[in-house]
């Protein structure tokens, strides 16, 4: 079926999506239909012919087009036309290759014409903060670990010394895999909620000491606004070894923070709870977009709500309980200690990047993830 060109009467960013979208998905549409070069000459004039072609007629109405819309509709027009240029060259070629395509047909490969530029992509801003971080600790002589997104409630509750039914699972709460009532509490999967699990998995397999920093993906339910989402980004950090103290977490967090946001933040420690950590503290920053002063030339610091200080992490000394799910590998409370923490990079991207809505990191709208290409 042949596309038509839909009269546009909403300009919304939604709308223009859904619109393009459509368009693309249409266009793939009639070339997988494609079975001679007369039918793909007809396509290519359908889309691109100068007088009434698809891409003219919405060029059309990109001219009677609000005011106020024709910014976005034209960096969509442009980016459709491309897109149409691309996969309707990219197709000829493909069949020319295929065995029993068009190859007869369309003749022998011009390998003098220039070739089509796909493009490359970019790293995501969360990945790359989580992978900057990680990489300040390395530097200090921290391994990279990771862990299952799918996890038992051993590993993500029980082993990190929340009890069944103690309070503290609440502020946890995530989604569980359905169906299994039947097995032991320790055996259910649910979508873990930090990357803790992986202290454990990791003491389990590796003998003290050990220094790992941990990125990925956690759940809880939390509904999406501009600063929360039911799937984020963490990374962990544990330390073990004998005579770890509260000295070395602070120093090493200290000297990680001047690595990462600049050497002029200051750190700032104030008590917290875990149950897996004891004692355990929340880390801020000083302010690192006013300085810490509260204020911005143009009024009062949203970031820090004019405090100065932006709250990063949580931390702790590893708990003795702990130790003791793992004591058979080497890990005698008795005889080493050590320290964790735990933060979000979404977090720290969005204050990075001075980002206002987190939902934007997921929507997946290339016009924003372009700014890190
Ligand atoms: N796992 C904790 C959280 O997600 C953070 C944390 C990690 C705290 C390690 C202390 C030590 O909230």
């Amino acid at each position: 079926m042949a596309y038509t060109v839909p009269k546009l009467t909403d300009y919304s960013a939604e709308s223009l999506l859904k619109t393009f979208g459509h368009a693309k998905l249409a266009l793939r549409d009639e070339l997988h239909e494609v079975t001679s070069e007369s039918e793909w000459k007809a396509v290519r004039d359908r889309w691109m012919a100068r007088k009434n072609g698809v891409l003219t007629q919405i060029n059309d109405q990109l001219r009677t087009a609000p005011k106020d819309a024709k910014r976005d509709f034209g960096q969509y027009l442009n980016e459709l036309k491309q897109y149409v240029s691309q996969e309707i060259e990219g197709w000829n070629r493909f069949v020319e290759n295929a065995p029993g395509g068009l190859a007869g047909s369309l003749g022998s490969v011009d390998i003098s014409l220039p070739g089509i530029r796909r493009p490359i992509g970019a790293e995501h801003p969360i990945l790359k903060t989580s992978r900057e971080m990680c990489a300040v600790f390395q530097r200090l002589g921290y391994s990279i670990a990771e862990g299952p997104v799918i996890e038992t409630d051993y590993y993500n509750f029980e082993a990190l010394n929340f009890p069944p039914n103690h309070p503290a699972r609440d502020t946890q709460d995530t989604l569980f895999i359905a169906g299994q009532s039947s097995k032991p509490q320790r055996e259910r999967l649910l979508l873990r909620t930090h990357t803790s699990p992986v202290q454990i998995r990791t003491m389990e397999k590796i003998r003290p000491p050990i220094r790992i920093v941990i990125p990925g993906t956690v759940h809880r339910n939390d509904p999406p606004d501009a600063s929360h989402s039911p799937m984020f980004h963490q990374i962990e950090g544990l330390a073990v070894d004998t005579n770890i103290t509260f000295g070395d977490l602070k120093g090493t967090l200290d000297h990680a923070m001047k690595e990462f946001f600049g050497s002029s933040v200051k750190t700032s420690f104030r008590p917290s709870f875990f149950p897996f950590t004891e004692p355990s503290a929340e880390m801020f920053v000083s302010c690192f977009i006013c300085g810490g002063s509260g204020r911005r030339e143009s009024g009062p610091c949203r970031p820090c709500k004019q405090t100065g200080w932006i709250e990063i992490l949580g931390c702790g000394m590893v708990d003795p309980n702990v130790f003791e799910f793992v004591k058979d590998n080497g890990y005698d409370p008795r005889k080493v200690s050590g320290f964790a923490f735990g933060m979000g990079a979404d977090r720290i991207a969005l204050l990075k990047y001075g980002v206002d809505d987190l939902q934007l990191f997921f929507n997946g709208d290339v016009r924003f993830l372009q700014q890190w290409a």
